[in-house]
């Protein structure tokens, strides 16, 4: 179902102090909202995240997973470990993730696959390169993402995915898209779902926007008709910053 969400993505920060500090003043500060509100800690912290916000309305997500069940690969993390602690929302595809680590569409497509099985719900990251966009191909790119990512899956799944467009050159730059290019870009990612499925799926699914949200800049972008929130980066490290963007939408 579509609802509002505003997601915090801490990365590679906060240490096992920092993240009760955090979620304590997120906790203790958490203002009446309708919108969902969902923090993405590191691995290691997951399971304390997870007791830290026990009886407030704030959800925890993973950063990401792996797509097979166990077996030999060294250092990664599977759906039934995070399921086993309390995680059943996990962020796959990353721009960070394709292209500090390799993670291909083809690859990113098994990992939701894996998650669908395992009834996890997915934030699925996707978005263009500035050469994308400086040479005018940022819709292609964002189509062939979600359709070599998504596109096999049968519109039932649609149900426990959300989406977060990401464009490449507003995430840690300070960059932001405009308001009108996020609605632009979000309005053509409904088109795009609606020509591969339906009208009635692309309504449903709740699209987020990510690159560089401030409490500044959140307001309007999430006035905008076709974004329903925010994956935030550097601005949910900072427990005002994080409230601040949650009260804006
Ligand atoms: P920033 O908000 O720091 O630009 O990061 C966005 C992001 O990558 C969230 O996943």
């Amino acid at each position: 179902m579509r609802s509002k969400i505003v997601a915090g993505n801490w990365k590679m920060n906060n240490n096992q102090d920092e993240t009760e500090s955090l979620l304590t003043d997120l906790k203790n500060n958490l203002p009446s909202t309708t919108a969902e509100v969902i923090v993405a800690p590191t691995f290691v912290n997951l399971a304390q995240a997870t007791s830290a916000v026990k009886d407030s309305a704030i959800q925890v997500a993973a950063q990401n997973m792996h797509f097979a069940a166990n077996g030999a690969f060294t250092g990664e993390i599977s759906a039934d470990m995070l399921l086993n602690i309390g995680i059943d929302t996990v962020i796959i595809g990353h721009s960070e993730r394709r292209a500090y680590f390799g993670e291909t569409d083809e690859l990113l497509a098994k990992k939701v696959a894996t998650a669908l099985d395992n009834n996890m719900r997915i934030i699925f990251c996707f978005g263009e390169e500035l050469e994308d966009r400086k040479s005018g191909n940022h819709f292609k790119v964002v189509a062939s993402q979600l359709k070599n990512g998504l596109f096999s899956l049968p519109a039932d799944a649609f149900k426990s995915i959300v989406l977060a467009y990401e464009p490449v050159w507003a995430i840690g730059t300070g960059e932001t898209a405009s308001p009108e290019q996020a609605q632009e870009m979000h309005a053509f990612i409904r088109e795009t779902l609606s020509e591969a499925y339906s009208s009635d799926i692309a309504q449903e699914v709740s699209i987020l926007y990510g690159g560089s949200v401030k409490p500044g800049n959140a307001n309007e972008i999430f006035s905008k008709p076709d974004v329903d929130g925010g994956l935030i980066g550097g601005a949910s490290l900072v427990a005002d910053d994080f409230l601040a963007i949650v009260k804006a939408i």
